[in-house]
């Protein structure tokens, strides 16, 4: 299914994370057609590099540029904001594509889980840190990749950064989850800033590279299946590009949508004391400084 988006964008500053491959590189594509500005980040300085030519050459936009970052790396997320808001006057959109699955089963330089980092941790602290930027950029939006593998993860908040007790399946689920969790709490937070906060599943897609790290006899049998029931990617980064700009979106917010419309969440982003519990401790994982604490600043 196509979401029909007519956004006309010029002069609008869109940053896709993961936009050199899969689903992140079509959206980056189209938002590109429709005149954005687009920032593609991700760690592979090589791909994005292509991904930015192909961009060029498809939309004769020249406005596309690739910054690195790898979002299992603090340090290296922190390079990126720093950078960005040096060279970027404003943020219109920050879509929070980049993830994986099967990753080893090992702790990051940050002492977290790498799964849950490259899926929530690091783009938690992207979110937080270029956040002040956005609401300056109002109205401004901000899109988070969720995944129905959520619905068999489970918030056990003090066992997530683990490692040898989740298998690569409900690794994926719990950070999918805090995905969803966070982009709920982050709505209730930057409410009448401005700031839209939505989360996009994008039910099954062929062609992408997202089973690469996985197990070759598991992955090839997924191939398989994704290939016969999956969408096009083309049909999921136009799903991210009209969630990112279309106009009949203006001010709708805190919502997970699947195939261009609103779809439930999970039971858990209903649970206030507990999305708190999680934003709370994000921001102590990601060691968020006084400096950088926006919500302190505003509270003073
Ligand atoms: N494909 C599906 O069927 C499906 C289903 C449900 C949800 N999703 C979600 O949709 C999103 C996009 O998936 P996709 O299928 O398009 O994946 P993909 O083809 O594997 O592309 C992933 C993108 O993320 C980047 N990336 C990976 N690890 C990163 C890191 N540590 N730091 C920064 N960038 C990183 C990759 O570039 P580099 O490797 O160069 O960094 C690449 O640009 C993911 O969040 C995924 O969980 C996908």
């Amino acid at each position: 299914m196509f979401c029909r988006n007519n956004a006309r964008l010029h002069g609008k500053v869109v940053i896709v994370t993961g936009g050199s491959a899969g689903i992140g590189y079509e959206a980056a594509k189209i938002l590109a057609e429709n005149g954005a500005r687009v920032i593609i980040a991700s760690r592979n300085e090589t791909k994005m590099k292509e991904a930015k030519k192909r961009i060029v050459e498809a939309t004769n936009n020249n406005n596309i540029d690739y910054r690195t970052i790898d979002l299992a790396s603090l340090k290296s997320v922190r390079k990126f904001v720093n950078e960005t808001l040096q060279l970027e006057e404003r943020i219109d959109v920050l879509i929070n594509n980049a993830g994986a699955v099967g990753l080893p089963d090992r702790l990051t330089e940050d002492g977290l889980n790498l799964t849950m980092q490259v899926n929530y941790f690091g783009a938690f602290l992207l979110t937080f840190l270029l956040l002040p930027m956005l609401k300056v950029s109002a109205p401004s939006r901000v899109i988070i990749s969720t995944a129905s593998a959520m619905f068999v993860g489970t918030a056990d908040f003090d066992h997530w950064n683990d490692i040898g007790r989740y298998n690569a399946v409900k690794s994926l689920a719990n950070s999918k989850l805090a995905d969803a969790m966070f982009m709920v709490e982050l709505d209730k937070r930057v409410r009448g800033t401005g700031i839209t906060a939505n989360g996009m599943d994008p039910f099954l897609v062929r062609n992408t590279d997202i089973l690469n790290n996985v197990d070759t006899v598991v992955a090839e049998i997924s191939r398989v299946f994704v290939n016969i029931v999956g969408r096009t990617r083309k049909e999921a980064g136009n799903e991210m590009a009209y969630l990112a700009t279309s106009p009949e979106l203006r001010g709708v917010s805190g919502r997970n949508f699947k195939f261009c419309h609103v779809i439930f969440n999970h039971w858990l982003t209903h649970d206030e004391k507990l999305r708190q519990k999680l934003w709370n401790l994000s921001k102590k994982l990601v060691r968020i400084t006084t400096e950088e604490d926006w919500e302190n600043r505003s509270r003073a």
